[in-house]
C-alpha cells in the first residue's frame, strides 16, 4: 500500500479527533496541529501521530506542520476577531507544495458560485449569528466568508466541505453531497459528525471533488431516502 502523510489543521477540535481517528484507520502518518492548550485532548493517539502545538493561524507552525503532505484537512473555525480562519487558509494554501489535497471544512452558509437557495430559518440564523459576532467579537463569520474567497480563487486542488448541522452518534455511512443548498436531498439538514470527518478524510482520494464545495447531510436522513443523489 502506498501511504499518504495528512496534517490536520485543528485536530483537537471534535471533527478533528474524528479525522484523526479515519486517517489512522487508513494507515495514513498523521500530522495534527492544535492550540497548546488542547494537545491533552489527543492524549488518545500518544505515540501514534505528530503533534505541532500552535494557533491554527501561526504562519510558521502551519509551514512545519504541512512539510512533506499529500494531503491537508483543515479545519476553518470563524473564531475571534484576527482573522483566525482567513489567517489559517492562506498559510496553508501558501505553503502546501503543488498538487497537495487540501480539504476545508465549513457550513452551508459559505456559497462557491451564489446559487445556493437558503432556507429562512438558516437565513435567521446567520442574521442572529452576525449581531452576536459585532456584539461578542467572539466570532467572525464574515472571515469565514473570506477564508473561502480566498480557497476558491486559488489554483490549488481544493475542497470545500459545507457541513449541515451536526450531532453526535454512531455513523450512519459516508453523508451524500449536492452541488447547492436548496436540494430536496438536503432538506432534513443534519449529519453525524463522525461521517462529516469520513467525509473530508475520503475527499482526499477522490479527484471527482477537487474545486468542488458539496453541500452535505446524512445518508439516512429522510430527505436523503426520498430523493436520490443529484450525483
Ligand atoms: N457545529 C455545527 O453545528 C456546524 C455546522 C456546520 C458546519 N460546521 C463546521 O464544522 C467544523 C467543526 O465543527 P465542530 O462543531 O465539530 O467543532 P469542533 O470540531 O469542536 O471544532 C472547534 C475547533 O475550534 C477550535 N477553537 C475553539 N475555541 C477556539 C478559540 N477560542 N480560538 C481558536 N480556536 C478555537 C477548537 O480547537 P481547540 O480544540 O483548541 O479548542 C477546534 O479545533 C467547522 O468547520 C464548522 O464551520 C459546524
Amino acid at each position: 500500500m502506498c501511504s499518504m502523510k495528512v496534517c490536520i489543521v485543528g485536530a483537537s477540535g471534535k471533527l478533528g479527533q474524528y479525522m484523526v481517528q479515519h486517517a489512522l484507520d487508513r494507515g495514513y502518518e498523521v500530522v495534527g496541529v492544535c492550540r497548546e492548550k488542547s494537545v491533552s485532548k489527543l492524549d488518545a493517539f500518544k505515540g501514534r501521530i505528530t503533534i505541532l502545538p500552535g494557533a491554527t493561524n501561526d504562519r510558521a507552525v502551519i509551514k512545519r506542520a504541512v512539510a512533506g503532505c499529500d494531503g491537508v484537512l483543515t479545519v476553518l473555525v470563524p473564531w475571534g476577531v484576527h482573522q483566525y480562519s482567513s489567517g489559517t487558509a492562506q498559510a496553508v494554501l501558501d505553503y502546501t507544495r503543488p498538487n497537495t489535497r487540501l480539504i476545508f471544512s465549513c457550513g452551508w452558509h459559505i456559497t462557491y458560485d451564489g446559487q445556493d437557495v437558503y432556507p429562512s430559518s438558516l437565513k435567521r440564523e446567520e442574521t442572529i449569528a452576525r449581531w452576536v459576532s459585532r456584539l461578542t467579537h467572539l466570532i467572525d463569520i464574515d472571515d469565514q466568508v473570506e477564508a473561502c474567497r480566498r480557497i476558491f480563487a486559488s489554483n490549488t486542488r481544493w475542497t470545500v466541505v459545507r457541513g449541515s448541522d451536526l450531532e453526535e452518534g454512531e455513523s450512519q455511512g459516508l453523508p451524500v453531497w449536492s452541488r447547492h443548498v436548496g436540494d430536496p436531498s438536503l432538506q432534513s439538514n443534519m449529519t453525524r459528525r463522525v461521517d462529516y470527518a469520513q467525509f473530508m478524510v475520503e475527499a482526499l482520494t477522490n479527484d471527482t471533488l477537487i474545486h468542488e464545495a458539496p453541500a452535505i447531510v446524512s445518508c439516512r436522513t429522510p430527505s436523503a431516502l426520498a430523493y436520490a443523489s443529484a450525483h
